[in-house]
Formats: structure tokens, sequence, C-alpha cells
């Protein structure tokens, strides 16, 4: 088995991108693996967060997960704060990593668009504790979605630095796990975008907490195009609304895309999606409800969260130690 970490941020409700491009796959590889989830509240600060609702997300978070098959008792779930050693080794990271590294990243630059200076100096440096989350474990796989690649690239960048400069082969390579369809599930209205919590029109995704009709809904009024679905994968180029439609069916339904587009191919767009409904309802329902009922009991979340924290400071407190005496700190 290998160590496996990943993070979300506990702002907002998972959607379906979430789920697709990481929850769901989390899930699987509990299986056989060590498997580290955290909810990282630290990240989430970069951009204001109330901090009563701050407080509220990170439970409701932490149901969700557990809903959707996350086991805090053989694996390990727990937010970022209340385990140190994601600081420390995040300012060691800060220290490593290089401004006009900092500089490259796709992902500040969309989060801060033209008004850079006005945003958090975090929010610039989010990369660096991205990277500390992951090497503070030595955790050696990272199943995340496909707009993460670019923070995993620089996870390793830091990670060979800080060998080289400290003379000493003390981290190893990170492996991203992305997967193959749906590793970035696009804007229901919108295919040229992708599924977002910060999009401020909820019309574009499907929350893991939607109701049954919100769900129908959403699909019927999600953008297509007035040609009928292909019946090969060809027929799908520059349509980026079908073809993100095609993809969630295909996870949806265990199916390659070549066996939807069998199936529904010459087909209009009503009867597809009242099958696609169907099928995401008959799945984020039983999430739904499961969450509603672990949310009933909120002192039971929290001591998983405490007792996740616990396991997690157990792994990560001699590797940020060995880190802080290569760099010469006293003890
Ligand atoms: P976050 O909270 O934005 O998203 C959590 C996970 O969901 C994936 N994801 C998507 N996948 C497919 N389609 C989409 N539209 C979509 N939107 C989001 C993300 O790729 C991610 O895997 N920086 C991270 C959290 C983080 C982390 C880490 C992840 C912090 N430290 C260490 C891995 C390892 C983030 O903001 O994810």
């Amino acid at each position: 088995g290998k160590r496996v970490f990943s993070g979300i941020q506990p702002t907002g409700i998972p959607h379906l991108g979430n789920y697709l491009g990481a929850i769901r796959h989390w899930v699987d590889m509990q299986q056989g693996n060590e498997c580290i989830f955290c909810l990282v509240d630290m990240h989430a600060i970069t951009v204001w967060q109330d901090p009563i609702q701050l407080r509220s997300q990170i439970i409701e978070q932490a149901a969700i997960l557990m809903a959707a098959g996350i086991d805090p008792q053989k694996h390990i779930l727990f937010n970022q704060s209340a385990v140190s050693a994601h600081a420390r080794m995040g300012w060691i990271f800060n220290c490593v990593a290089r401004i006009g590294w900092m500089n490259r990243m796709t992902q500040f630059k969309d989060k801060a668009g033209k008004n850079r200076e006005a945003h958090s100096a975090g929010l610039y440096v989010y990369p660096n504790l991205m990277a500390a989350d992951i090497l503070t474990y030595q955790a050696t796989c990272v199943p995340v979605g496909e707009d993460q690649r670019q923070h995993l690239e620089l996870t390793n960048d830091i990670a060979q630095k800080f060998n080289h400069d400290y003379q000493i082969d003390f981290f190893q390579e990170v492996q991203g796990l992305i997967p193959a369809t749906s590793a970035r599930v696009m804007n229901l209205r919108d295919g040229s975008k992708k599924m977002s919590k910060s999009d401020p029109s909820e019309q574009g995704r499907i929350e893991l907490l939607d109701e049954d009709d919100v769900i129908a809904n959403k699909i019927r009024r999600a953008k297509s195009d007035s040609e009928p679905l292909p019946s090969e994968v060809e027929g799908l180029e520059n349509r980026l609304e079908a073809s993100n439609l095609v993809s969630i069916y295909a996870v949806m339904a265990n199916q390659s895309v070549d066996q939807v587009l069998r199936q529904f191919g010459g087909q209009g767009f009503s009867g597809f999606k009242s099958e696609l409904a169907d099928a995401l309802i008959q799945h984020i329902r039983p999430i739904r409800e499961e969450t509603k009922r672990l949310l009933a009991d909120e002192a039971h979340i929290r001591e998983m969260l405490r007792m996740g924290a616990k396991k997690a400071s157990a792994i990560a407190e001699p590797i940020v130690s060995k880190v802080e005496e290569i760099v010469g700190f006293i003890k």
C-alpha cells in the first residue's frame, strides 16, 4: 500500500466536480492504502471567511466526506490547522520556493484577477502550503482533479530544491493521481468554465446536498446544443457542453464514453438528460441523507476530527522535526 494524501477546502458545499475529480477516488483508494484526508481550513482563509461560518463548514464538510464513504476510523480525516506541522513546514517551503515559481501559478492568476495587489499574501504562497501538506507526511500518492496538476509539479520542484540545497535525499517524488474521465468537470451553463464553488450562480454546479428536484432542474436547464448526440467520440469535438454531460453520465453509469454514445447517439438531449438526472439523483441522494443523519450528532464529528488530528500529528511530527533539524533550527 501507498501513503495517500489529499485535501479539500471547507468552504461551500462540495460539488460534482469535487466528487468526480477527487472524493470518489479517495473513497476507492482506502482499499489497500494508508489514506490521509485533510480539510484545509488554513488554505480557506487565504480569502476572507466568516469565522462562524468557517467553523460550521468544517463540520459539515467532514460529515459529507464521511457520508460519501471516507472512513475516519480506519483512515485519517482532520482539519489542517489542528496539526501545527503544516504551518511549520509551510514556512520553510516559503523559503525554499522562489518568487518566480509563484508568479507562474495559473490558479493564483485566475483567483486574483486584475487586482493582484489587493489579495492576501497567503493566497500568493498558497501552493507552498499545499506542498507542505503533502510532504509533511512524505505521502507519495495524491489523488486530485486536473486543476491541481501545476501545484503538484511545484511540490516536486520544492522537494527537489530542498534535497539539493541541503544535500540530502529526504523527499521522494510525489505522484499525482488524476482521473482519466471527469478530471475537469465543467460548468453546466458554460462548458468553457470549470465547475466551481466560487461561481456566483449555483445553476452551473450540482452540490452534494442538492435535493432531488433541484438536481433534476439543474440538469434540465443545463446548456446543450441543437444537434443530436453523436454516435462516436469524434462527434463531441468542439461541443463543450455535450462532452461534459456525456462524461458525467459515463462516470455515473460506470460506462465508457463510447458505450454512452452507442446508447444515445442520434437522440436529442431531453431523454438523455432525464436519464442523467436519474443517475445523479440515485448517487447523490444517499450522500445527502447520510450527511443529514451525521450532522444530528455534531459531537461525534468533532470527536472524529480530534482523533484524526492526533493520528495525523503522530505521522507528521517526526518528519517536520527532522526537517527543522536539517535546516539548522535548535529544538
Ligand atoms: P479544492 O477544494 O478546490 O478541490 C478539492 C478537489 O476537487 C477537485 N476539483 C475538481 N475536479 C474536477 N472537476 C472540477 N470542476 C473540480 N473542481 C475541483 C480538485 O482538483 C481537488 O482535488 N488546493 C486544493 C486543496 C489542497 C490539496 C492539498 C489537495 C490543499 N492541500 C494537498 C491535495 C494535496 C484545493 O483547493 O482543492
